[in-house]
């Protein structure tokens, strides 16, 4: 009797440590986990359930950058009009916009630049001059480092609507469509990207699916291009580990099998 009633107390305390236990662990937030999709410093997400047991992205532990994506579209807005995209539906062609990466654009124009400050009249020339309120914010502003000293913010930024992007027509262009921009001096880059043959696409896998794709500036810092440091989330010196094997599968050796005669 007395060792029945010593089990049952021994059990009925343990079952209070783990209910207890279980309790914290559901109050207690889990730990963010951030990764970049593209650009290090510039394009990260935190992981978060799309749905139980879903997440928007998986991320490699070894090199913190993204290696699925849970839904492709998560976030994206239509892909600006793009001269000769006409194949793409409309819609069909979607980008992740940049400005939330952005902490200082929503001052831009409104802090600063705001048709009052600094005082008007509004530069005239593009030639490089000391702006030493920017080269706190820019450290390369002295120097920038692109287009080997023949490059200026104005080439880039809309002279009224420094918040703006701007084309080859000197008309304004969002932030968060910066092709382009970048296009008016790239063209082969432009042309390359449009075609599929740089940047990176996901999304549905027929050519005229709906994809959502890598703008210029999720993979390029316009600010640093010739920099030697730059793009350092690119660099991967070992290979990712094999990914796991599907349910029920015991090994790839199905994969050795000899080529196919054709
Ligand atoms: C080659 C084009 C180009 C040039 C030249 C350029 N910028 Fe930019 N700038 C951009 C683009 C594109 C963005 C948005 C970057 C992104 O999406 O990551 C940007 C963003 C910025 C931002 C916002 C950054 C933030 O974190 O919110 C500031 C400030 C800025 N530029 C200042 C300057 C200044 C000052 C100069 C001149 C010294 C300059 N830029 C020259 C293209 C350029
Ligand atoms: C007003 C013209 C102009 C614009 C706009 C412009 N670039 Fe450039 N870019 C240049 C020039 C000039 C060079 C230097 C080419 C050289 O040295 O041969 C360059 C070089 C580069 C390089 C190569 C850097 C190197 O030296 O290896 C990259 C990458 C690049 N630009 C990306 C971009 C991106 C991304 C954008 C848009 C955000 C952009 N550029 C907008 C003119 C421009
Ligand atoms: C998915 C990432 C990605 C996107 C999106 C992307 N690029 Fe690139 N780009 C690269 C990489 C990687 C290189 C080669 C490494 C380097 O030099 O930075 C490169 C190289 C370049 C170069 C230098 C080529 C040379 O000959 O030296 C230019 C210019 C350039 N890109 C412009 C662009 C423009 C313009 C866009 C948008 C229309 C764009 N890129 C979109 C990743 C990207």
């Amino acid at each position: 009797m007395k060792t029945h009633t010593f089990k049952a107390l021994l059990l009925t305390i343990c079952f209070g440590i783990l209910a207890a236990a279980s309790a914290f662990a559901q109050d207690a937030p889990p730990a963010d986990v951030t990764c970049f999709e593209s650009r290090k410093g510039a394009s990260e997400v935190v992981k978060h359930d799309l749905k139980p047991g879903w997440p928007n992205v998986k991320c490699s532990p070894k090199t913190g950058a993204v290696l699925w994506w849970g839904d492709p579209f998560d976030g994206t807005v239509p892909m600006g009009d793009m001269p000769l995209l006409d194949k793409v539906p409309k819609g069909n062609a979607v980008v992740k916009p940049r400005s939330e990466h952005l902490p200082l654009l929503a001052m831009c124009g409104t802090a600063c630049h705001n048709g009052k400050v600094p005082p008007l009249p509004l530069p005239t020339t593009k030639k490089p001059h000391p702006i030493p309120t920017m080269e706190g914010l820019l450290p390369d502003a002295k120097n920038l480092q692109h287009g080997r000293a023949r490059l200026w913010c104005l080439n880039c930024h809309d002279v009224k609507q420094r918040n703006k992007l701007v084309d080859n027509f000197d008309d304004p262009i969002s932030i968060d469509q910066p092709q382009l921009l970048c296009g008016k001096c790239h063209g082969d880059k432009l042309r390359d990207w449009r075609d599929g043959i740089h940047g990176k696409r996901i999304g549905e896998w027929a050519s005229t699916g709906k994809k959502r794709w890598f703008t210029c500036t999720e993979c390029h810092n316009p600010h640093n291009v010739q920099d030697g440091e730059r793009n350092r989330g690119f660099i991967q010196i070992e290979p990712e580990s094999p990914p796991q094997l599907t349910k029920g599968m015991k090994d790839a050796k199905h994969e050795l099998m000899p080529p196919i005669a054709h």
